[in-house]
Formats: C-alpha cells, sequence, structure tokens
C-alpha cells in the first residue's frame, strides 16, 4: 500500500468540539480511503495542563497555550478552530495569512463583516477551508438533497425546521465563562439565531437555494444573569427564542424556530420540506430516519414511509457496518473530515466553505435586524 501523506493538524480549542473534531480526524482514514492521513501535531488551548491532558488523551505530539505561536509552527498544515465564537475571525485571517488551510466551526464570524473578513483572507491566500456544518452530513440529509437534486419533489411551497433546547430555563444559570459563553453576546455575538437557527439556514439554503428575504422576532425571556467572569448581576443580551417567517429565491415560503426554553426538549433538529410531487421530513433525534411522502405512489397504498437510511447505497453508509446497523451524531464530524480529505486529495474545495458560512451569516444579521426593526429585511447578495 502507498505511504500516505501526512496533514499535519493544529487544533485550537479542547471543548466539546475539540473532541469532535479530534475524533473524525483520527476516525476518517480508518474508514474512507484518503490520499492524506492526518497527524494530530498540537492543540491550543489556555490551560497549559488540561490541555496535555487533552494531548495525551487523544495523542497529539505537543501543546501550546497561544493560537499565534500555533500558526507560527512550520510543521502544521492545518489550522482547525474549534474554540468559542469570539476567537473565529482573528485566528482564521492569522492562519490564512501564514498560508495554513483553515477549517473554523459555525457560525462563521459573529457578523456578517467578520464572515466577509474571513471569506477575503481565505480567498487572497489561496488556502482550502471549510466551516463545520455538520448536519449536512447525516446520511439522511445527504440522501434528501439527492432525492432534492434529481428533481423529485418538483416545485417546492413549503419549507419548515426547529432546533428546540430547554437548558436556560433557569434564572439561577449564570452567564459567561467556561461553558457559558454562549448567552454572553461579547463572546457569542448573538443567542440561539446565531448558534441554532445557523444551523437550520445552512441546511435551508443548501437544500433549497438562497433565502431572499425574512420577517423575525426575539425574545430575552431571563433579562438578567449573574456574569461567572466579573461576579455582578448584568443584563442577559442574547436572544433566548428566535422565529423567521421567509421566502427563499425559488418562490418557496418556510418558518423557522429556533430556543432553549422548549421544555423537554433538548436538540430537537427539525427539517421538512413539501413539494408538487413529493414531501419529506427528518428530524436530528430519530437521525437515522429519513421521512418520505411521493403522490406519484399507488392510490390506496400511498402514504408516508419511514426509510431507515442505512443501507449500503445510502450515502456514506457502505463506509460503515452492514445494512440495518446504525451510526451516530460524532460520524457527521468524520463524514466531514473525511470529505475535506478527499477533496484536497483531487485538488478541490469541498463544501460548505467560508464563502457558504458567510452566506448563512448574512441570514442570521438579516434575522436580528428585523427583530429589531419589525420590518422585512432583504438579505444581503452575495
Ligand atoms: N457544529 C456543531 O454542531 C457545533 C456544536 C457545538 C459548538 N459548535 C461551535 O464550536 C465552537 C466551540 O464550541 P464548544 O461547544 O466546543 O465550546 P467549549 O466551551 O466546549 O470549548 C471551547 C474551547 O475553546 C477554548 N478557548 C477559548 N478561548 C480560547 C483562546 N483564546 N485560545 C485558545 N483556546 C480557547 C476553551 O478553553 C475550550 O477548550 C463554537 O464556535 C460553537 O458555536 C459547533
Amino acid at each position: 500500500m502507498a505511504v500516505k501523506k501526512e496533514l499535519n493538524i493544529g487544533i485550537v480549542g479542547y471543548g466539546f468540539m475539540g473532541r469532535t473534531h479530534s475524533n473524525a480526524f483520527l476516525q476518517a482514514p480508518r474508514f474512507f480511503p484518503l490520499a492524506y492521513r492526518p497527524v494530530l501535531k498540537s492543540v491550543c488551548a489556555r490551560n497549559a495542563d488540561r490541555a496535555r491532558g487533552f494531548a495525551e488523551n487523544w495523542g497529539y505530539e505537543s501543546i501550546e497555550t497561544d493560537w499565534k505561536a500555533l500558526i507560527d509552527r512550520k510543521d502544521i498544515d492545518l489550522i482547525d478552530i474549534a474554540s468559542p465564537n469570539d476567537t473565529h475571525a482573528e485566528i482564521a485571517i492569522a492562519a490564512a495569512k501564514a498560508g495554513k488551510m483553515v477549517l473554523c466551526e459555525k457560525p462563521l464570524g459573529r457578523t456578517v463583516d467578520e464572515a466577509r473578513a474571513m471569506v477575503d483572507a481565505v480567498g487572497s491566500a489561496g488556502v482550502p477551508n471549510l466551516v463545520w456544518y455538520n448536519y449536512r452530513r447525516v446520511p439522511a440529509m445527504t440522501l434528501l438533497k439527492q432525492l432534492l437534486d434529481e428533481g423529485r419533489f418538483g416545485r417546492i411551497f413549503h419549507y419548515r425546521s426547529q432546533f428546540l433546547q430547554d437548558w436556560t430555563i433557569s434564572q439561577d444559570l449564570p452567564q459567561g465563562g467556561e461553558g457559558l459563553w454562549r448567552l454572553d453576546s461579547a463572546i457569542a455575538g448573538s443567542g440561539v439565531t446565531g448558534d441554532l437557527l445557523a444551523h437550520n439556514i445552512d441546511m435551508a439554503q443548501w437544500l433549497n437555494g438562497p433565502i431572499v428575504e425574512v420577517t423575525a422576532v426575539t425574545e430575552t425571556f431571563i433579562k438578567e444573569r449573574k456574569h461567572n467572569l466579573t461576579g455582578r448581576v448584568e443584563p442577559v443580551r442574547i436572544d433566548d427564542a428566535s422565529a423567521f417567517l421567509c421566502r427563499f429565491a425559488n418562490g418557496s415560503l418556510a418558518v423557522f424556530e429556533a430556543t432553549r426554553y422548549a421544555r423537554g426538549h433538548k436538540a430537537l433538529f427539525t427539517v421538512e420540506i413539501n413539494g408538487e410531487k413529493a414531501s419529506a421530513s427528518w428530524d436530528l433525534h430519530d437521525l437515522h430516519r429519513l421521512n418520505y411522502f411521493d403522490h406519484r405512489d399507488e392510490g390506496q397504498l400511498r402514504g408516508w414511509k419511514s426509510v431507515h437510511v442505512t443501507d449500503g447505497d445510502h450515502p456514506y453508509m457502505k463506509h460503515w457496518w452492514v445494512p440495518g446497523l446504525q451510526i451516530g451524531y460524532e460520524h457527521t464530524f468524520i463524514h466531514q473530515a473525511a470529505d475535506f480529505i478527499l477533496a484536497l486529495g483531487e485538488g478541490r474545495a469541498a463544501a460548505p466553505t467560508f464563502r457558504d458560512g458567510l452566506a448563512t451569516d448574512r441570514v442570521t444579521e438579516a434575522v436580528l435586524k428585523s427583530a429589531k426593526t419589525g420590518q422585512w429585511e432583504k438579505v444581503a447578495a452575495a
């Protein structure tokens, strides 16, 4: 067997996403035929002891405590940004300037201005780039994309999508600092709009094309919380819930909703699309099933079917076990790493690129603007 070229990785952040990405880099070459072998060169985080523990657990060769030192290293080809949203733009732009490939967690920027600067930086440097919108790589979602591209649905009338959680209902939950930076607008940029709806929007524009205008409402249910870093009770500036109506360029209408106040729901990401000839629906709690209705089926037996997306001819599945056996959440990251490295080997870009990430940020920014103005807002053209 030919010796694979090495792809030397430096990752920033050892939290939730640091773990999913590290697992993905380790597993991708074991299950997919890749021209490059990811090498876990270094993990960067500010706490050296914890970075060392993470490095030992996942097999990183070294640690750094300053991302600038990570970018300066000649033995690193790719910078993977798995740290909070306020770090994305600065690190990505510096990494691109240093000629590194850049992978970045979502949302790409906290604002459209940040995201645009990131797109410009990777464009000028000519470096491969990717945003970790991993849900595109759920096999049921990739299958839905294929069915839509085959034209099976005919004209699309409706799209609806939710992302429901319930983990911030308690008034006693503080904001800011480790684990709770999502409630701090300075770090996160926005609340559920940038954190959750960004996933729904990336998926929607991938499946159904560009969103052109939106009208939105947001709410912050708990107005003040103790801030972990200052110790003071401070105003909460993120949106706790966000809902919007929109029009797509293809003429279809949509309803989107995200909240962290839907008691009983943990990560209920849903998608439904209704076309002239067919409909489909999916949710993350049952991620291996695609529900499909085809109006062309025989009259009396026409109905919704629940397709268990685990067969060898379903997207990605031939690389896993035998038909009927499910895969899960972590595999979406493995698929994304594999797709990036496959594309790299073939000299093409893997989606979603930074430009796609910017397209999502343009919609989230229009949603937040509409919630303030109370008006329909156009989504700025790319
Ligand atoms: N794709 C997804 O489904 C998904 C899911 C969760 C989070 N995210 C995104 O991933 C990013 C990280 O989220 P998370 O849940 O992993 O957060 P986390 O709080 O679990 O981990 C963040 C990590 O970043 C480190 N960090 C913070 N500032 C740093 C700095 N200046 N230099 C180096 N390290 C720094 C922290 O020490 C920590 O290790 C966010 O942008 C978030 O929106 C994406």
